[in-house]
């Protein structure tokens, strides 16, 4: 195993309060951000996940549920339960009106469910604002059935220097800026920031989910590095 970060301490009192008060411009703001591309990014772990065909999946730190939707549009027969710490942001999933959701107030730290409930678990832009990184991903595992997958899409920063740089320089220069001038909030997006340089990208972070409950997995950047998908297999 190489490169495994050891996880910084993410305060989820700092967290919750964060999105609560961005709860209500929070779409608006990512899809301006990314100028759209976060809507292709879920619409594409929206197809992995339906590949997988599963009947009960859990989309963990759903937030105000885009990922949640976009899976309910692709798997119209699989029973999404929507888990999030944050109640202001469970209200905005709440209004999308999905007859196969359910949304939960939960931890992801130390959820509700009982073992294996689900044979799908997703988290999107979730994981890398968790307390504790391997934590999170052994209760996911617990949850998880055997033979079970893992979907996560998060942030991760390109491999190519000339990218990585002019990226780096919108993280910390351009985004925080812009997100506050959209939401009034701009420490939460200087957080933002420092948790992308923080979060392992790449092989780091399939080694991190493989140590951690899950047997095998793959990693598939998108628009040049900047985020990517983990697909993780629990062993059967
Ligand atoms: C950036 S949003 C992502 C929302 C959604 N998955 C999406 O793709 O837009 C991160 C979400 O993670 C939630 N979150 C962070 N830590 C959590 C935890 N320990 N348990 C449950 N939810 C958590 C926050 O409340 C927030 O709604």
């Amino acid at each position: 195993m190489q490169n495994v970060v050891s996880p910084p301490m993410q305060d989820p009192v700092f967290v919750k309060d964060a999105f609560a008060k961005i709860a209500g411009r929070y779409m608006l703001t990512n899809h301006v951000l990314s100028l759209g591309t976060d809507i292709l990014w879920r619409r594409k772990v929206a197809r992995m996940v339906a590949a997988l065909k599963p009947a009960t999946l859990l989309d963990l730190a759903t937030g105000t549920g885009d990922l949640a939707e976009a899976i309910a549009k692709a798997s119209p027969a699989t029973k999404i339960t929507g888990a999030d710490f944050s109640a202001p942001m469970l209200d905005v999933a709440r209004q999308r009106q999905l007859p196969q959701a359910e949304w939960l107030v939960a931890d992801a730290m130390a959820t509700p469910f009982a073992d294996a409930s689900f044979d799908v678990v997703t988290v999107a832009f979730g994981l890398r604002n968790m307390a504790d990184w391997p934590k999170a991903i052994q209760e996911m595992a617990r949850v998880t059935r055997p033979g079970g997958h893992l979907v996560v899409l998060d942030f991760s920063l390109p491999t190519l220097p000339g990218l990585r740089g002019g990226y780096r320089f919108y993280l910390h220069k351009v985004l925080p800026k812009l997100a506050g001038l959209l939401t009034g909030q701009r420490a939460a997006y200087e957080y933002l920031s420092g948790t992308i340089e923080r979060f392992p990208s790449g092989p780091a972070m399939v080694d991190l989910l493989t140590a951690n409950g899950f047997a095998t997995g793959q990693a598939t950047p998108l628009s040049g590095g900047i985020a990517s998908i983990y697909v993780v297999r629990k062993a059967a």
